[in-house]
């Protein structure tokens, strides 16, 4: 299993079926749609909603879902993909496959390693993790977990600018290569599900481990968090976000951050421009799985006025919504350079650990790069808007 995704091509598939011959089967649902309903029957109510909910009515949950539909890929025949490759480099990452793991906070409501867990299985499948701010385990847990794996930094840019400095520095000795700042969560969506249940992680002290584990937020406390919890909780509620950022407060990561910077939360052409005059080195086409505008475009209709404005000066990624092989050949088809998956590895990691993520991970590899090749293309250069049509 170790060296799947680092194969010129997934050898996923062959393994179950000749596995399958003993009698083995794979530990989770290959269609990773079925994970979902798998996870909201295991999994503890409060986490599965947490995770699968969105903000407001969860119209822009279900549009992002939506946008997919309507393009369909039209397979050419008769074209040599014999010796495929989809392999390319983003940002300085050299991708197997152009997949990353996304950024997701608190994953210890998920399952007891958290983020370690995905950071192990991020480096065994050859993936890059992009690790949250809001994590459960500390960024140098993640980064020792990770090992040799490539790893990012999402930052929540807290108000306080001591804490952004110090999470910046401790996330470059951790080995964190380009630093993905998040746009849309200055503030926290309004999430039904979360209310209903009067549900917030962080007020509950998970999902605040790098403050904890601070030490410019720990000289802001009466004393060590571990001795002052409430006070470290209260402490964080006040940081947090800061509402009163603008694009003219970037160069302060410019001047704490010497490596690339990646602008997350971008769903409108004159923010994607406005990203690349500000010299950033790329944007995530992202709604944050419609978690805070509800009633958002899908990320999906987003992305190609965008790829086409931005997409020859910065590195264009996309998430939302991704499940299958066939929605990142279409998000590449319509201008991505690579695609961020979140919930379906969350899940699997609620439901099987490590080893969970690793098959989410193998699996979409398989399906994307089969559904590639049956459609008649041999590299990602070969992908152009001409492999898809859009339906009324
Ligand atoms: C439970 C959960 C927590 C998330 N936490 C973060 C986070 O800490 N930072 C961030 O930038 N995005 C976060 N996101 C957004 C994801 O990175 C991503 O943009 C989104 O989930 C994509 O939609 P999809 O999972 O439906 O494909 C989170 C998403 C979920 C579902």
């Amino acid at each position: 299993m170790a060296d799947g995704l680092n194969q010129p091509l997934e050898s996923y598939q062959d393994e179950i079926y000749l596995n399958g011959v003993g009698g083995a089967r794979s530990i989770l649902p290959m269609n990773l749609l079925a994970l979902e309903d798998l996870a909201r029957q295991r999994m503890a109510a409060e986490s599965f909603d947490y995770i699968c909910g969105g903000a407001g009515t969860e119209d822009t949950v279900r549009e992002n879902a939506a946008a997919f539909r309507r393009w369909r890929i039209v397979p050419r025949m008769l074209t040599d993909v014999s010796a495929a490759s989809y392999a390319s480099t983003v940002l300085g990452a050299e991708l197997a496959a152009p997949i990353l793991l996304g950024p997701v906070g608190v994953l210890k409501i998920a399952h007891p390693e958290g983020e370690v867990a995905v950071a192990r299985a991020a480096a065994t499948a050859g993936v890059p993790m992009i690790m949250s701010t809001a994590a459960s385990c500390t960024i140098e847990e993640v980064g020792e977990a990770n090992g040799a794996g490539h790893r990012w930094f999402q930052l929540y840019w807290p108000k306080d600018r001591t804490v952004a400095a110090s999470f910046l520095a401790r996330a470059k000795a951790a080995g964190f290569s380009v630093l993905v700042l998040t746009l849309d969560t200055r503030l926290l969506g309004y999430r039904p599900r979360d209310l209903d249940r009067a549900y917030l992680p962080f007020l509950r002290g998970t999902g605040n481990q790098n403050y904890f584990s601070d030490p410019a937020f720990a000289a802001e406390l009466p004393g060590p968090p571990s001795e002052h919890q409430d006070a470290a909780i209260l402490h964080w509620v006040q940081i947090f976000g800061d509402a009163s950022l603008t694009w003219a407060d970037l160069p302060f990561l410019r001047a704490h951050w010497d490596g690339r910077i990646v602008l997350k939360g971008i769903q409108s052409v004159a923010d994607a421009e406005r990203a690349a005059d500000a010299g950033m080195d790329g944007i995530v086409v992202s709604n944050h799985g419609g978690r805070q505008v509800d009633g958002g475009i899908a990320s999906l209709e987003a992305l190609p006025p965008i790829a086409q404005a931005v997409g020859s000066r910065l590195s264009v990624l996309f998430d939302g919504g991704i499940r299958g092989g066939a929605d990142i050949v279409k998000a590449l088809a319509l201008g991505a350079r690579a695609v961020l998956i979140a919930r379906p590895y969350v899940y699997a990691l609620g439901l099987a650990g490590e080893a969970g993520v690793v098959h989410v991970l193998r699996a979409l590899r398989q399906d994307f790069e089969l559904t590639m090749r049956l459609a008649g293309h041999a590299t990602l250069a070969d992908l152009t808007p001409d492999a898809l049509t859009r339906i009324p």
